[in-house]
C-alpha cells in the first residue's frame, strides 16, 4: 500500500492558549524580548486537515471571521508545511484546510496552533516521523509560541517564551474569553511595552503562580494572574479597561488582557460563575466564550 492510500488525509487540532503570568525584559539585539511566562492551554481549538498534493496551498473557514488571514506563502501553516518539508527533503506538497474558532490576531496564539497543527500533520501524512524535540525546533523558528502550540497542557515558558518545561497542574480552570472584533499586533503592543519599560533585566515566574497551578486553586491563580503587556495593550486599546472592570464586578475572580490582547480572559470560581459570567458580558453586548485549560497540545483527532 503506497502512503497516500494509507493516509487520504490528516486532521489534527491545535489549542489556543493565555498567558496566565508574562513578564518581559528589556527588548535584546535580535528584536525580542526575554520572557518568563505560564502558558495554559484552553479548550478553544484550530482543526486543520493536510491532504496530499502536488503544490502548497490553503483553504480557510470557521465559525469567526477570517477574511484578514493570508492565503498565500505568508500564511503561517503553509509557512510550516514548508519549512518542514524543506528539513525533511520531502518532494510533495499538501492542501492545508483550515477550521478556525481561535481569535485572529487576539492574543491566543490562533496562528501558531495552526503552525503546530499543521508541522504535526504533514509530519504523520509524509510519513517524515520527527520526534516532538525536532517539531518543537522546527517551531520555534516559525514563531515563540509555537513549540507551546505543540506541547499543550501547562508551561513554564523562558527566552523568547519558546524554551518550555511542564509545569504540574491539577484539576480544571473555568475561563471566560471575551474577543474583540479589532486585532492588535503583537510588534505594535511590544514597542508600546519598550516605550514605558522598566523591567528587570531577568524576569522570573513568582512561586505564587505555581503553587496555585500544581494546587488547582483558581482563587490562588486570580491573585497571582499577571501581564507585563497588559499595560501597554490598555494604552493602546483604553476601550479595553471598563471590559476588564465590568467581568470583574459581574463574578469573574480576575481578569486579564491574553498575551498581547485584545482578547480578555476572566477566571472563573467554578464552571456555573463562568456561565453565568458569560451571560451577564453576552447581555451586556459583548461576545464571550466559556473555556477551560488545560487541554492537550497539537495533535491528529
Ligand atoms: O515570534 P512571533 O512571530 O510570535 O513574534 C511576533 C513579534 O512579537 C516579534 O517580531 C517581536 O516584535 C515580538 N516579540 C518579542 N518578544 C518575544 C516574542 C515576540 O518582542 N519574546
Amino acid at each position: 500500500m503506497t502512503l497516500v492510500e494509507e493516509f487520504p488525509d490528516v486532521r489534527v487540532r491545535a489549542p489556543a492558549k493565555i498567558n496566565v503570568f508574562l513578564a518581559a525584559g528589556p527588548r535584546a539585539d535580535d528584536g525580542y524580548h526575554e520572557l518568563a511566562t505560564a502558558f495554559q492551554a484552553v479548550s478553544l481549538f484550530e482543526d486543520i486537515i493536510a491532504s496530499h498534493s502536488d503544490g502548497f496551498s490553503l483553504s480557510i473557514t470557521g465559525p469567526i471571521d477570517t477574511s484578514s488571514v493570508p492565503t498565500d506563502d505568508s500564511n503561517l501553516a503553509l509557512r510550516a508545511a514548508r519549512l518542514l518539508a524543506e528539513h525533511t527533503e520531502y518532494g510533495g506538497g499538501v492542501h492545508i484546510d483550515i477550521r478556525k474558532e481561535v481569535p485572529v490576531a487576539g492574543g491566543m496564539a490562533g496562528g501558531s496552533a495552526d503552525a503546530a497543527a499543521a508541522l504535526v500533520a504533514c509530519d504523520v501524512l509524509w510519513g517524515t516521523g520527527l520526534s516532538m524535540r525536532e517539531l518543537q525546533a522546527l517551531g520555534s523558528r516559525l514563531g515563540a509560541d509555537v513549540p507551546f502550540a505543540l506541547m499543550g497542557g501547562t508551561a513554564i515558558g523562558t527566552g523568547r517564551g519558546d524554551v518550555l518545561n511542564p509545569a504540574l497542574a491539577r484539576g480544571r480552570f473555568e475561563w471566560v474569553i471575551v474577543p474583540n472584533a479589532l486585532g492588535l499586533s503583537t510588534p505594535d503592543v511590544y514597542r508600546e511595552f519598550d516605550r514605558q519599560d522598566d523591567s528587570p533585566a531577568a524576569p522570573a515566574v513568582p512561586s505564587e503562580v505555581l503553587h496555585a497551578l500544581r494546587a488547582g486553586d483558581a482563587r490562588m491563580l486570580a491573585e497571582a494572574l499577571h501581564n507585563d503587556l497588559q499595560a501597554p495593550a490598555l494604552r493602546l486599546r483604553p476601550d479595553l479597561a471598563a471590559v476588564l472592570e465590568y467581568g470583574e464586578t459581574n463574578g469573574a475572580l480576575a481578569g486579564i488582557v491574553s498575551g498581547s490582547g485584545p482578547t480578555l480572559a476572566f477566571l472563573a470560581e467554578n464552571r456555573i460563575e463562568a456561565r453565568s459570567l458569560q451571560q451577564s458580558l453576552e447581555r451586556a453586548g459583548h461576545e464571550a466564550l466559556t473555556v477551560y485549560g488545560p487541554v492537550h497540545g497539537a495533535r491528529v483527532v
